[in-house]
């Protein structure tokens, strides 16, 4: 059976290029490197941290990229969408303020799409939305080997983040952080960075609620 398939595709594929080529050819020649020349490009995308997730809180959000464009973004547990405005060339500014209807965590996914001639590039946040103490600890204990970003984009909890720092120390070389800068480290990931919610549900799952 197999030998029969392949023989067709070998047959298929050997027909192709008498087929295809004539067409293709100009037109790929033409729009592929436009088409590249033209994908949106994000450079950055930051937040200015906060002290709190209350009603009222002003969230306000940079981007930097490709000029002329349409940015948007979207905040997991947020009721609306924000569209950023292009203050300078290649930078969108935009300030969502928290309503009481909204549930936004410090860890809740915050999406960036920048369309330019409809093409879409989309970034995520890669920081907290909340200034937590441990904050700066973290960074400094984290990102000497790989971008912050490997650790926010996770969700845990704090002994599977007890984990992952054992597991930095045993495999990939880490030095094993003090007993009480561990506690700020892991104070700071638990709070920040607990386990998603699950998608659509809208809630958060107090880290610390009975369970
Ligand atoms: C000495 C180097 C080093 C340090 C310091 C370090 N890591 Fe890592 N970490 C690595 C390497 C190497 C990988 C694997 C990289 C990859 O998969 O791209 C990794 C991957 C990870 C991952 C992804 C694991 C997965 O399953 O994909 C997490 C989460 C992580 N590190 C957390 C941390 C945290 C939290 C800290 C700070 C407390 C930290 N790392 C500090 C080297 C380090």
């Amino acid at each position: 059976m197999a030998t029969t398939r392949q023989t067709l595709a070998a047959a298929v594929v050997a027909a192709l290029p008498l087929v295809t080529l004539p067409v293709t050819a100009p037109v790929h020649a033409q729009e592929h490197p436009r088409a590249a020349r033209l994908a949106p490009r994000i450079d950055g995308f930051n937040v200015d941290e906060v002290r709190r997730l209350e009603p009222g809180t002003e969230l306000n959000f940079d981007l930097y990229g490709t000029p002329g464009g349409y940015a948007t973004l979207r905040i997991d547990g947020a009721t609306r969408n924000l569209t950023l405005t292009e203050t300078s060339p290649g930078t969108y500014q935009g300030t969502y303020t928290i309503g009481t209807h909204d549930r936004i965590n410090p860890a809740s996914a915050v999406t960036a799409n920048l369309r330019v001639n409809n093409m879409v590039t989309t970034r995520l946040l890669a920081e907290s939305l909340v200034r937590g103490p441990g904050r700066d600890d973290a960074f400094y204990a984290c990102s000497a080997c790989h971008n912050f970003k490997l650790v926010a984009q996770q969700g845990m909890t704090r002994r599977q983040w007890e984990d992952s720092l054992q597991w930095m120390t045993d495999r990939h070389g880490m030095s094993p952080l003090k007993a009480d800068e561990q506690k700020v480290v892991l104070d700071y990931l638990e709070a920040t960075y607990p386990p998603r919610a699950p998608a659509g549900r809208g809630g958060w799952q107090n880290p610390f609620a009975p369970r």
